[in-house]
């Protein structure tokens, strides 16, 4: 593994950096404390090639590597990971299993515009009984001969009230349990389904999230994704470069937390010095810059491995397990430096805390991680 990055990775990095910097730190309180979605923020990460770089050129992507995405995700998510959500959902959980599993024509009509950002996508997996246990899934997709008549609700839903693309996985055969379980490329604008309330979040205020409804939807046959019964497996292969996408999300929040913090305790003075020549302060900061660092190398460990085409469902869930952790304990640590400060909005640590969390939820909580580690080692 070489730790130098190239330099289109490192143009890459930049580019993003500054587009976050620019674009989306003005505004971003804003944004969080009325949940106002980023539309004009999101055009233009599709303009700027975020939404789909990870797609091959051929299908109107990007064509670059997964370290990239790892670098381009933490700088936006530094200083806004409602946005860096909706580009990793977008990537990982939806582009990603289009291109593995898709057919030519799956891939000109629904691949194309997403890798174009002209069209967003969301992954519809989670059930309002079927959030970690994923294989409990209860939406029917009943095979009716010359389609699918879909019934059931989606909850959790990234991306839910915008997106026009959704990857829905549904049941067909309950009595095959997960060998039972279809994946579908879907218009979200079919008769039938329909959209629940935005959801008040505690972060990402700003990504909409909602349940997702259908009644008695017909899906045509033609809209299958991959082979009968190959649902499931479509649904977890998709979520091993998932982790890594919200890995590097919650790497950013740390490291995004991390830099105010630093800043602010070389400028704050108590008892007559800036607070990092307190001991106290100065070790909080060694201990975070030392976690960022080793959740940076998980992250970018697992996407190497990706890029070079070797199995990389554990490194993924490395990586989002102490990312996630890292993030947690970080941006607690980073509200704790800045003192009264760091409760108060404008000083944006308390709203990378309040996003840090859900990186230890969704996408497989750490609970999950945990399992996954644990069954990798028995294997
Ligand atoms: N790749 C391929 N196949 C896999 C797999 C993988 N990574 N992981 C499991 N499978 C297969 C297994 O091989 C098995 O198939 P076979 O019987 O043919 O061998 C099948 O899937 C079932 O596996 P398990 O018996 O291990 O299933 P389980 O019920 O014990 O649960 C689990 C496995 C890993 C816990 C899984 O349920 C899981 O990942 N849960 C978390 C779900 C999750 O991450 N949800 C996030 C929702 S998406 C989201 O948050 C998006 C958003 O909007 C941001």
């Amino acid at each position: 593994m070489n730790f130098e990055l190239t330099e289109e990775q490192e143009m890459i990095r930049d580019a993003a950096r500054d587009f976050a910097q620019r674009e989306l730190l003005p505004g971003v309180i804003e944004r969080d404390e009325n949940a106002i979605y980023p539309k004009e923020q999101v055009k233009r990460l599709g303009e700027l090639g975020f939404l789909g770089m990870l797609v091959g050129t051929e299908y109107d992507g990007g064509g670059m590597d997964t370290v990239s995405y790892v670098l381009a995700m933490e700088e936006i998510s530094k200083v806004d990971a409602s946005v860096s959500v909706i580009m990793s959902v977008n990537n990982s959980l939806v582009c990603w299993g289009v291109q593995k599993y898709g057919s030519e024509a799956q891939k000109e009509e629904f691949l194309k515009p997403m890798a174009r950002g002209d069209k967003i996508g969301a992954f519809l997996l989670s059930e309002p009984e079927a959030g970690s246990d994923a294989t409990s899934q209860r939406t029917t997709a009943v095979d009716m001969g010359d389609h699918y008549l879909v019934n059931g609700i989606k909850n959790w839903i990234t991306s839910g009230g915008t997106a026009s693309t959704y990857l829905l996985i549904a049941h067909t055969h309950p009595e095959k349990k997960h060998h039972g379980i279809n994946a579908f490329l879907i218009d979200s604008n079919l008769e039938g389904i329909s959209v629940g309330p935005h959801e008040n979040k505690m972060g990402m205020r700003a990504s909409d999230t909602h349940s997702v409804m259908f009644n008695n939807v017909k899906i045509p046959k033609e809209n299958r994704l991959g082979e009968d019964g190959q649902g499931f497996k479509i649904a977890m292969k998709s979520l091993e470069g998932g982790r890594i996408g919200i890995a590097s999300q919650a790497l950013g929040l740390a490291s995004g937390a991390y830099e105010l913090a630093l800043q602010y305790a070389q400028e704050r003075k108590t008892f007559g010095k800036e607070i990092i020549k307190h001991q106290a302060i100065a070790f909080k900061l060694a201990d975070m810059a030392v976690e960022i660092e080793a959740a940076r190398y998980f992250c970018l460990k697992a996407a190497w491995l990706k890029d070079q085409g070797k199995p990389y469902g554990q490194a993924s869930a490395m990586a989002k397990l102490y990312a996630a952790e890292t993030a947690m304990k970080v941006t607690t640590e980073a509200v704790q430096i800045h003192g009264g400060n760091g409760y108060v909005k404008e000083y944006h640590v308390e709203r990378l805390m309040r996003e840090a969390k859900l990186t230890q939820i969704y996408e497989g909580t750490s609970e999950i991680q945990k399992i996954v580690i644990s069954r990798g080692l028995m294997d």
